[in-house]
């Protein structure tokens, strides 16, 4: 599966993504990074890696060039790795159920508009909540909105800053997202039909407990 990563900032997903596609017999393969910032830091792990990259517009909203880049890498998969754009509705609507993202809480709280980076972790922490974690879910329209496809739960420690909360929940995003990825990638569009199967080959990489982390929506056919 040829896989697309649009990120804005210094790219440690994408590093743990390009790292887990490294490995032997990976069924993913990451073909294309994109950002709206021409000074990300994962255009340089892009470039470290040999990896084709690209930036756009930076208020991400040039649908025609997005489309056009994914069309000429033949991209089967778009995801969003720390990515704070708006994706254009039509490129939405091309990459429908085809489109991840890795959010750093547990969807749907802390989630939406001007929810990201270090001000999630702020707000998890003036609520009080114990839990906070990691969500991948499905892109559409609204952000941070749509279906949840895989979540991790993160203890909130009474000592926690953003700061430490943000590090330790970025650690689980580096497992959580490479691990959906590839589950995609294995059992391409039949994924939400059959996760566990997808999480089972015994000749693939084997995540963490995958099957615990699939929520039920996504285990259900569609
Ligand atoms: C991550 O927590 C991601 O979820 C958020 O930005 C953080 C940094 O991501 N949106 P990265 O190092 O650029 O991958």
């Amino acid at each position: 599966m040829r896989v697309a990563v649009l990120a804005s900032g210094h790219g440690s997903n994408l590093e743990a993504l390009l790292e887990a596609c490294a490995a032997p017999r990976c069924p993913a393969r990451v073909v294309l990074v994109v950002s709206n910032r021409p000074d990300a830091g994962a255009l340089e792990r892009a470039a470290a890696r040999g990896v084709p990259a690209a930036t756009i517009a930076r208020d991400g909203q040039d649908a025609d060039r997005l489309l056009a880049l994914l069309a000429e890498h033949g991209v089967d998969l778009v995801v969003l790795a720390g990515y704070v754009k708006r994706v254009p509705g039509r490129v939405v609507a091309a990459y429908r159920g085809r489109m991840l993202n890795v959010h750093p809480a547990l969807l749907p709280a802390f989630g939406g508009p001007g929810m990201y980076g270090r001000r999630v972790h702020e707000a998890v922490l003036a609520s009080g909540v114990r839990v906070s974690g990691a969500s991948v879910h499905l892109v559409d329209e609204q952000y941070d909105h749509g279906a949840v496809v895989a979540q991790w739960p993160v203890p909130v420690r009474p000592d926690d800053t953003a700061d430490t909360l943000a590090a330790r929940v970025l650690a689980v995003e580096h497992r959580l997202l490479p691990a959906v990825v590839l589950a995609f990638a294995a059992g391409g569009t039949a994924l939400a039909a059959a996760p566990s199967a997808a999480a089972r080959r015994p000749d693939g990489p084997q995540p963490h407990s995958l099957d615990d982390v699939l929520l039920p929506t996504a285990k259900e056919p569609t």
